[in-house]
Order: C-alpha cells, then structure tokens, then sequence
C-alpha cells in the first residue's frame, strides 16, 4: 500500500472515512518492536502501543508466524463447528486466571456487552441494575456507554439503557447504600485506564466481593485495558487477590487482531445457553491463534517479569523528574500502565512528544499516559522519557 503518498491518503481519508476520531497528522506504513515508522520514512518510538493493543510491540515475530500458520491452515470457521484454536486459547485465559469458561467476541465493548447481559441471566429476572464507577469507561456500543460513568460520552445519546447507577470509586458505604433487591451487578476495572489511571484499593474491591457474595450479585471485572501483562501480573485483579465472578479482555489480547473475551466462573457462565448470545467472529481462527501466542509468549519470555522490573524503573524516572518539572502533579501505575499527571492541559504536550519523534497519549485532559510494549529495553524507555522531558519543558 505505500503507493500512496502521506498527501493522497489524508486526501482518501477526508474523502471516504467518516471524520469521528481526533488522528494526529502522520501515515504509519511499518512497525518493529517498539518502533513504527510513518510514510516518508521518519522512525517514532511507541510507548501508547495503540491503547495497549500491541504489547508484545509491533510484528513480534511469534505472533506473526501464529498468524501466517493460521491463515495457511484454516483462515476462518464459524461457532457452529469446534476449531483448534479457540479451545487452546480458552485453555490459556482460565488456567492463567480463576479457572472459568470463555465467551469469545470481538472487542471490548462487545466483552461488557456480554458481561452486563450473563449478569442479568445468572440472576433472578426481577434484577437488571448494575453499579458502574465515576470516570469509568467500557466501550460505545449501548450498553457500554450507559455502564461508562462519564457524561461526555453519553451526549447526544439519551435515553441510555435503564438500571445503571454511578458511584465513586472506592466509596464502599455509597455501594452499600446504594445495593437494592433489584441490583444485579457491580462492574469495576481494577485501574481505570482512560479515566486517568485510578487505582481501586485492595479494601474496596474485597468489600465489593463480600457485597456480592451476601447479595447474590455478578461481580465483573472490566479488564480490557488492564489485562494481558499490561500491569505486570497476567491480569490485574491478581495483584489484591480479589476474583471476580465475570472478567471481560479485549486489546492485548490478539496483540492487535481484533478479539474480545468474557471469562465467567463456571456456575455463571452455565447461564449463557445456546440462543442466549453469539457472534458470528467470536474466537475465529485468527484471532484465538494470535491470542495463544500473545499469552504464550508473555510466559515463555517472562515477559511479566521484564513489565515489572522496567515498569518500576520508569516510575523512579518518572518521579525523579517531577522533582524538576513541577508541571507533573504526580505520577502513578503499576507494571507498564502509568499516567503523569499534570498541572496543565496534556494535548499540546503529546502533539510536541509527536514531533521529537514519540507515540504517547494524554487522556482526561491532563493525564499523559504510558503503556509501553511488554517487550520494551531500558534503553527504549530512557530515550522516552527523555523526549518527554524535553517536550514539557518547551510547552
Ligand atoms: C477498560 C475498557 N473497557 C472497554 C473498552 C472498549 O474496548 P473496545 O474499544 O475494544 O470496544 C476500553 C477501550 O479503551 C477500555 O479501556
């Protein structure tokens, strides 16, 4: 495809794509590890990977091999038939998580989907209401908007979907009170991602297990963005121990082939019964073969091991020059999922980072986010943090 000129595709684009996203002005032909590289040849180190999609970086070699052997072998068969793949892959995610059954989709909205529709089956029908978090986020489709506690994505779109309430993260008595008979689950990521890297406590989510486990409640797990090594552990709940009955992924888990997945204990997921749901993609050959080698990979590499020991390394960089910069307000994370916060508006700062040569991201106005390949050197993150040191002291 690099026939086209940087000129002619932004023609195509302004032509042909519907304009609902915010691009930056850069044509991306080839990527490599923790490199991407636009169509006139400029190199750009990538410490966004694509909203946490591409975490083994770009063309891992073991997941391009998975793909090409896929697509000479069987490219696509539907779920009215068993395939390979699929069964492997949900091997992988229950015997490197709580044990559960697997629903395969093909992203994360459509993961919460799922989630919030086996919530209402596995609980007595009078029960349809759902707890959400302020500043969460879980996706566009219907559904999903209505479980996302931010007002910005819901404009335009009312009425939303009934039953949802919002509360604030780690306010346990405001759950308590807010829990009635007809509550049928709780949905929380254990770090919100795009509302700015916010940590639920340890205490909060052992109350919200103990909530459910007295009311009868489905406790969800959004792990989307956090799961799949991102946080340095297979998946975040991992961290406090705290497991949840329903877990959705999505992003890196096909390393950047579409997929999505619930994970649902077994007793929960025996409610999602032929007729109840499907999709038509869900766990295609594709995507379950890039998936095993995503997981794969991440343990044959000790990959976790590397998210933590340079994921702590970038936080001591990283707070180290918040002592110099005083426009970083604080800086927070675990493993590979860090945000910086800061004092002022992060868009100019991510447009200058662009410039000098870096993929990064600012979410929530002022948080700069940093999710890094799994695969990254130290070396890769001090030449980033470097730009991004120079990149704020300018704007
Ligand atoms: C926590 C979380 N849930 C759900 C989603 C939606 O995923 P998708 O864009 O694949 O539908 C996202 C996307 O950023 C996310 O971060």
């Amino acid at each position: 495809m690099d026939f086209l000129t940087t000129q002619q595709t932004f023609e195509l684009y302004d032509k042909f794509v519907i304009a609902n996203y915010t691009r930056q002005p850069l044509v991306i032909v080839r990527g490599q590890g923790s490199y991407v590289w636009d169509a006139d040849g400029k190199r750009y180190l990538d410490l966004f990977s694509g909203w946490a999609v591409t975490g083994l970086g770009h063309c891992h070699p073991k997941l391009v091999a998975a793909i090409k052997d896929q697509a000479d072998t069987l490219l696509f068969m539907a779920n009215h038939l068993y395939t390979q793949p699929q069964a492997r892959l949900a091997q992988l995610v229950s015997e490197n998580s709580f044990g559960g059954k697997c629903f395969f989709c093909n992203s994360g909205a459509e993961a919460n989907e799922a989630a919030l529709k086996l919530a209402r089956l596995a609980t007595p029908k009078e029960k349809y209401k759902t707890i959400t978090f302020e500043h969460s986020f879980h996706g566009r489709t219907f559904g999903a908007i209505s479980a996302t506690a931010q007002s910005k994505y819901h404009q335009g779109f009312q009425p939303l979907l009934a039953g949802f309430t919002y509360l604030p993260l780690n306010d346990l008595d405001a759950v308590l009170a807010a829990v009635d008979d007809e509550t049928c689950a709780i949905l929380v990521e254990p770090i919100q991602g795009e509302g700015g890297v916010n940590f639920a406590t340890p205490e909060f989510l052992t109350g919200l297990r103990e909530l459910c486990d007295d009311r009868g409640l489905i406790l969800i797990f959004d792990e989307v963005q956090t799961g799949v090594g991102r946080t340095g552990k297979m998946f975040a709940y991992q961290h406090t121990g705290v497991v949840p009955d329903v877990m959705t992924l999505a992003k890196h888990l096909g390393g950047g082939v579409a997929i999505g997945c619930l994970e649902a204990k077994p007793e929960v997921a025996a409610y999602l019964k032929p007729g109840t749901h499907a999709s038509t993609f869900g766990g295609n050959c594709i995507a379950a073969a890039a998936g095993c080698a995503v997981m794969e990979t991440i343990l044959a590499d000790h990959l976790l091991e590397n998210t933590n020991r340079l994921g702590a390394y970038a936080m001591t960089r990283l707070r180290e020059f918040q002592q110099r910069q005083p426009k970083i307000t604080a800086v927070r994370g675990v493993g590979l999922m860090i945000g910086v916060e800061l004092a002022m508006g992060g868009a100019e700062v991510v447009k200058k980072c662009l410039a000098k040569g870096l993929l990064t991201n600012c979410t929530h106005d002022t948080v700069l986010r940093l999710m890094p390949p799994l695969t990254i050197s130290q070396a890769e993150l001090d030449e980033g943090i470097a730009i991004l040191e120079s990149a704020l002291s300018e704007v």
